[in-house]
């Protein structure tokens, strides 16, 4: 870990898990008069610099969405660019991502993959499934509804096995989702300019800061997430309480 960046004091005040929205990959390109999968490409170098440079910001998690169920009804091509990275990515950096202590983790749905990409997944976490100094979690074929149902079948399936007993609580629930035991989500961060969820996290989100930053996914790495942490240590969380700042007194 590198000395910590100037101009972004206390650490300690967070943000420990990011989630990333890596938004914007078709329009780098379009503007550029170059193939989509052009800038998908470039995405996967704007997702290594991040997670670089992660840990520098104190930051002990990312969660980055990678491709959502919906992600499917794009043309087939670039879906099948989308699977390909995948390969790519596992290929050139699943080495390094060991070496430093990083724990990656898919998040989503495995039916539907095409096999080999469910076993470099597969592969992926057993590899790193030792690290503890960074965990880095890929959300792919994941949905935040179809995570919440998954999780909710999971909790039927135990009631009828006696698993489980009595009425579902949050806990419980929260278990059968595939963020299961991570720590909770921060921040939540979506490039590109678009201000929605896009069905990322909804459970996750309930308390996570929102940040939405201008900047195209290619573009990405230190210097915007430096950015986006500095946005959220301004931030006043109060999770339904109130301020814990000191009233100054009138007059
Ligand atoms: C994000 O970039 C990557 C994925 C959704 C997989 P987009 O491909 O959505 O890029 P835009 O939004 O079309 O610019
Ligand atoms: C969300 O982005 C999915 C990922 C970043 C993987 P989209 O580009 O698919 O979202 P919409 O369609 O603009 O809402
Ligand atoms: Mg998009």
């Amino acid at each position: 870990m590198t000395a910590h960046p100037v101009g972004l004091p206390d650490p300690d005040a967070g943000p420990r898990h990011v989630a990333l929205i890596m938004d914007g990959n078709g329009r780098w390109a379009e503007a550029r008069a170059l193939p989509r999968a052009m800038g998908h490409r470039e995405g996967v170098q704007a997702l290594k610099r991040t997670v670089q440079a992660a840990p520098d910001f104190g930051i002990e998690c990312l969660t980055v969405f990678g491709f959502s169920t919906e992600n499917w009804r794009r043309p087939a091509e670039e879906v099948s660019d989308l699977m390909g990275l995948v390969r790519s990515y596992v290929a050139s950096d699943l080495n390094r991502l060991e070496r430093e202590g990083v724990r990656v983790r898919v998040l989503g749905r495995r039916t539907g993959l095409p096999a080999d990409i469910a076993a470099i997944v597969e592969r992926a976490e057993r590899t790193t499934a030792h690290n503890s100094r960074f965990l880095l979690q890929v959300a792919f074929n994941y949905g935040g509804r179809a995570d919440i149902v998954d999780a909710a079948q999971r909790y039927v399936d135990q009631l009828l096995a006696g698993q489980a007993t009595g009425p579902l609580d949050e806990a419980a629930l929260g278990a059968g989702l595939s963020t299961a035991g991570g720590p909770p989500v921060d921040l939540i961060v979506r490039t590109s300019g678009e201000q929605r969820l896009s069905n990322f996290l909804l459970w996750e989100a309930a308390y996570a800061e929102l940040v939405y930053q201008n900047v195209l996914w290619p573009d990405y790495g230190a210097e915007a997430l430096g950015d986006a942490v500095r946005q959220f240590r301004q931030r006043d969380r109060r999770f339904g309480a109130i301020a814990a700042r000191p009233v100054l007194a009138a007059g």
